[in-house]
């Protein structure tokens, strides 16, 4: 697709061969396009902190070596093995209070509210306010005008805004609309939020000595500022994305028993009535297919893409450097060329004993490579834990007019997800 109104060249590829050779072919520094208003947050209107300490702007709309440099630093606290399984018991606690949170609001048909995607937001903020921040927001009782409300509602507006900003007419870059002002507002306190954390956990290394959690970790080995900036980056990447896809499996799963109830079984088994561990979920392999499942058909991202650092050669064309390359994950998630009976719901083609084989690269919800998802693990530990915790308590139905997914800009079911929960 040509240019549109100042974008560069769109190519969108189908082919998971082609998806395959682009990412390997990458470069050091591959470039993911991104929002256009947080690059000029970042880059123009807080150019001041942003680029006070060298490679110091994070990950999201930053690019080259900068973005290469910050991405190291990172890398290895939030990606090592052991970098989510520590946070495993205070994740499954958060599970626990949604679980019961859900039992409060149900209404008297045993169904969730209207605005039940709202509570999974909730959820979804607790816990990474865990793992970013080290610290307990109180999103399902937070009062007005505590730290965690505003950042609630930070978190809030930067999602209403982001959308309306990145995909209607750019009029923010002639003049601050209210929209604008608004977002960057948001974007301000979650900045100022994640500091005063990381002031605290500076306080916390002074006085233990050693570092306990993702955030100590990257104050050590990166400084103060570098955490920061990681935590607003996840902030920004890691809310949205999460509980889109645990409204979507929940849903998914409230027109299939069976699968709740292999998963109940293989729970119950794994965790024999204690609380969850670190390792328990890797004895609930059907769990986790399952969740592969939904995200192969419904994926929450349902294209990734690349604007091109090189010449690259795709599908026997010659597509010039600065092109910008849409990988449609979606559409190859759902082929039949790639998988087999791909309408079918089938959990059990990602199951070692009765996997059947499939391309790599036709179904990638966390991207791949350099700049695969830096979150991936503590989503999985996130999405796997609640959803274990949900099947625990709930046998999940769903009786309202089947729901359309729509682009919002996550893939996620259209209208009020009304589960009908009914305890076990
Ligand atoms: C179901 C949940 C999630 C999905 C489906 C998802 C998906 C993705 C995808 C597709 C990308 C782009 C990868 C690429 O370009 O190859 C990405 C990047 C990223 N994600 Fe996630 N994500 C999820 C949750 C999270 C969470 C919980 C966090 C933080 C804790 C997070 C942090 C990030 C960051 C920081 C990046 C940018 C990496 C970079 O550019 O170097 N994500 N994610």
């Amino acid at each position: 697709m040509a240019g549109l109104l100042g974008r560069p060249d769109m190519l969108f590829v189908f082919d998971a061969n082609e998806v395959e050779r682009v990412f390997r072919g990458e470069d050091a520094a591959p470039h993911r396009p991104s929002m256009p208003s947080l690059n000029y947050y970042k880059h123009t209107l807080r150019k001041d902190f942003f680029s006070a300490e060298e490679n110091c702007a994070g990950v999201i709309a930053v690019h080259g070596d900068s973005w290469s440099a910050f991405r190291t630093k990172v890398s290895r606290a939030a990606l090592s093995a052991g970098a989510a399984a520590q946070y495993t018991a205070p994740v499954a606690e958060v599970a626990d209070c949604f679980v019961e949170r859900i039992r409060k609001i149900r209404d008297e048909n045993m169904e969730t509210p209207e605005d039940f995607l709202n509570e999974i937001h909730k959820w979804s903020l607790e816990s990474l306010g865990l793992i970013a921040l080290d610290t307990r927001l109180g999103c399902f009782e937070a009062c007005e005008g505590s730290e965690s409300q505003r950042l609630i509602d930070a978190v809030k507006t930067f999602f209403l805004c982001v959308g309306e900003l990145e995909l209607r007419a750019p009029w923010w870059r002639l003049y601050p609309t209210a929209m604008f002002r608004r977002y960057v507002a948001a974007l301000d306190t979650i900045l100022s939020v994640t500091l005063r954390h990381v002031d605290k956990a500076l306080e916390e290394i002074k006085l233990n000595g050693s570092s306990k959690s993702l955030l100590q970790d990257l104050v050590t080995a990166a400084g103060a500022r570098v955490a920061a900036v990681a935590a607003l980056d996840m902030f920004l990447v890691g809310i949205d994305t999460t509980s889109t896809a645990v409204a979507s499996i929940l849903y998914q799963l409230s027109s299939r028993p069976h699968v709740q109830e292999k998963i109940y079984e293989e729970a119950t088994k794994a965790l024999q009535g204690r609380p969850m561990s670190p390792g328990d979920l890797n004895q609930m392999p059907y769990l986790k297919a399952t969740v592969k499942e939904v995200l192969r058909m419904y994926p929450v991202v349902i294209g990734n893409g690349r604007q091109l650092t090189k010449d690259t050669v795709i599908c026997g064309y010659n597509i010039p450097k600065g092109t910008q390359v849409i990988f449609q994950h979606y559409v190859m998630g759902n082929s039949e060329e790639y998988f087999k009976d791909a309408s079918q719901f089938r959990p059990e083609r990602w199951l070692k004993r009765t996997a059947q084989r499939h391309h790599a690269f036709a179904s990638l919800p966390f991207g791949y490579g350099k700049r695969m998802c830096l979150g991936r693990r503590f989503a999985e530990l996130e999405i796997h834990t609640v959803i274990c915790k949900m099947i625990q308590a709930f046998k999940i139905e769903y009786r309202r007019e089947p729901l359309e997914y729509h682009i919002h800009p996550m893939y996620t079911p259209n209208g009020p997800i009304r589960l009908r929960l009914v305890e076990r």
